[in-house]
């Protein structure tokens, strides 16, 4: 039966992918500068016969695998390669052995699952009514992979994509599917105000730029409990504020930097006007200038009900339904696997790698580290989910 037969073969690859896995860690490249994990990528890929091609989106590696029907339908397999500007805490014998960069977020098993589903599935060519293409990009942690692979034809002729991301607060052994929206839309503000210097003791001579940006940021959160629909969640955050000179010295001047997330599509399309509003209506009030930056960044992910249907069924046979967990609600980061689903409906799962015995820390930190078991979880997953895509009408 097939499902034990990817199963067997994953276990005999299982020592291999351990060891890709910890090469990857061992050697973290930043966002736009992947090239020695593609030439690794590339040269995984062409040892068991796929048709590579390099320098996709920069950085990025495409490989396609031949199926041995002919089912028009293509499936994309999409994972990340870069890794982060943290230093490793860690004390693990693999951990980076370069100063400052780390792979906090685990896309060196991402990237091990996306070379061991194709090693895997390169075995199996005759269960493939369809071609399968991996897609392996650069640059997810700063937004810019998928739009990059996207611009250089990665998703041409494709018919439905797989994603996955490790998550360390599902154990091991065990995946969360989610239908509709997995993460939010994530955009950047920059609002610069122009208010009048002045002597701090003469606040009638001035328009004090702080205290302005002050009633900005004040307005703008109370605004989102008082305007915006609360059952389509919305996050402003300022992260950062800069201003003033001396402590007697009415500032002119304030430039302040964040980010909005939002869920629903119209929330999010309205966004620009509605910040726009807000802001110009305080500085207008009390005579100062300003100005608005909205940047544009990602969309919401908005996994596609079919293909999910796809992934659940095919961990739950592979699993039991003790390992597959519906994730109850959405999260508030970003992800540019929704620029993929854009060009073609897919699907992005969790993959748990949290530890059966001890807490794990969370993404992002130093002393993240995941529970190699889900390797093999990851990869029989993913390569039963695509044998099972043809067999649906
Ligand atoms: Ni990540």
């Amino acid at each position: 039966m097939l499902l034990s037969q990817i199963k067997d073969r994953a276990e005999r690859l299982a020592p291999r992918l351990l060891e890709i896995r910890r090469h990857l860690h061992a050697h973290p490249e930043l966002s736009g500068q992947e090239y020695q994990t593609a030439a690794y990528v590339a040269g995984v890929l062409s040892s068991c016969g796929l048709h590579v091609q390099e320098a996709v989106g920069k950085t990025g590696v495409v490989g396609e695998l031949d199926g041995q029907g002919n089912d028009p339908r293509r499936l994309a397999i999409r994972t990340d390669m870069d890794a982060l500007p943290i230093q490793e805490g860690t004390q693990l014998d693999f951990a980076s052995c370069k100063l400052g960069v780390m792979h906090a977020c685990g896309h060196d098993v991402h990237t091990t699952l996306g070379l061991g589903t194709a090693m895997l599935l390169s075995e199996l060519q005759n269960e493939l009514a369809g071609n399968v293409r991996f897609i392996f990009q650069p640059a997810e942690e700063i937004a810019q992979g998928a739009g990059w692979m996207v611009r250089d034809g990665a998703m041409r002729e494709v018919s439905n994509i797989f994603g996955v991301h490790v998550f360390p607060s599902i154990p091991a052994r065990s995946v969360g599917v989610r239908y509709g929206a997995l993460t939010a839309a994530a955009d950047d503000i920059e609002i610069f105000i122009q208010g009048e210097s002045g002597h701090g003791a003469r606040p009638h001579e001035a328009k004090d730029a702080i205290w302005i940006a002050a009633q900005v940021i004040t307005a703008l959160q109370q605004a989102i409990a008082r305007t915006q629909n609360p059952l389509r969640p919305l996050v402003l955050t300022i992260g950062q504020i800069n201003g003033g000179r001396a402590p007697n010295v009415i500032a002119d001047q304030v430039h302040m930097a964040g980010t909005v997330r939002s869920l629903h599509p119209e929330t999010h399309e309205n966004l620009p006007q509605w910040l726009e509003h807000i802001i110009a209506s305080i500085c207008q009030t009390y005579g100062a200038r300003y100005e608005l930056k909205y940047q544009r960044g990602v969309p919401s992910v908005q996994n596609d009900p079919g293909m999910t249907q796809l992934l659940e069924a095919a961990a739950r046979e592979a699993w039991g339904d003790e390992h597959v967990q519906t994730i109850p609600e959405p999260s508030l980061g970003a992800e540019d696997f929704s620029l993929y689903l854009e060009q073609a409906p897919g699907s992005m799962f969790r993959l748990g790698v949290g530890f059966a015995d001890r807490p794990n820390y969370p993404l992002h930190h130093p002393r993240f580290e995941v529970d190699e078991a889900a390797i093999i979880t990851g990869v029989v997953t993913l390569a039963y989910a695509a044998c099972k895509y043809w067999q649906q009408g």
